[in-house]
């Protein structure tokens, strides 16, 4: 099948992922005990990691769901962000945790995160399941990281390449070939 052909090598194992989603679920249990929390997915890529994140989370809390797309390339953000599909919920007030699959630039989380400031809520903090630190351009509080990983083209739990590979559950190196041929159609 050419899904499989497609990929180098298993860089982080289901297990690995789940054993460390379960940790983070803890510590946010613990930094948000006795408060309510609204956790916001960035869509697409963060929403296979916030669907088992929140069920490692014993607090209460409440769902919604943010879109956004940067301006610029097709693999790098420009930090300028636009909103396709804003969220529901009124956050004046509430403690509101920003959920991604992958920091890279730090651009649209820093972008993101101002921009929700303004409407006033008690706190903001972000949680990613994957960080690249090597690759960030701007100075970013991180709350909660899952796993850093070295600066390889990674898909799967969430990551993509042309929409594609989404569904892996867990993530992979994609062969060079596979995006270099794209970029020379
Ligand atoms: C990815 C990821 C972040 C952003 C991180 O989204 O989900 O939103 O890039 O990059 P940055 O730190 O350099 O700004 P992408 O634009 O690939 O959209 P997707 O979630 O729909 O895959």
């Amino acid at each position: 099948m050419q899904y499989n052909d497609d990929i180098e090598r298993v860089l982080i194992d289901k297990e690995t992922i789940l054993k460390r989603v379960k940790g983070l679920g803890a510590e946010i249990t613990r930094t948000y005990e006795g408060k309510e929390l609204l956790v916001v997915g960035v869509l697409k890529g963060g929403f296979i990691f916030m669907a088992d994140l929140v069920r490692e989370i014993r607090c209460k809390l409440q769902l919604d769901f943010i879109s956004v797309s940067s301006y610029g390339n097709s693999t790098e953000s420009s930090g300028i962000v636009r909103i396709i599909k804003d969220i529901e919920t009124n956050i004046a007030n509430k403690h509101v945790m920003l959920v991604e699959e992958l920091i890279d630039t730090g651009l649209t989380l820093s972008h993101l995160k101002q921009l929700l400031y303004t409407r006033k809520p008690a706190s903001i903090k972000i949680c990613t399941m994957f960080d690249k630190p090597s690759r960030r351009k701007i100075n970013l509080e991180v709350d909660f990281i899952g796993l850093e990983v070295p600066d390889y083209f990674i898909v799967g739990y969430g990551l993509d390449y042309s929409e594609s590979y989404r569904n892996l559950p867990e993530v992979c190196v994609l062969k060079p070939e596979v995006y270099r041929k794209k970029c020379e159609q």
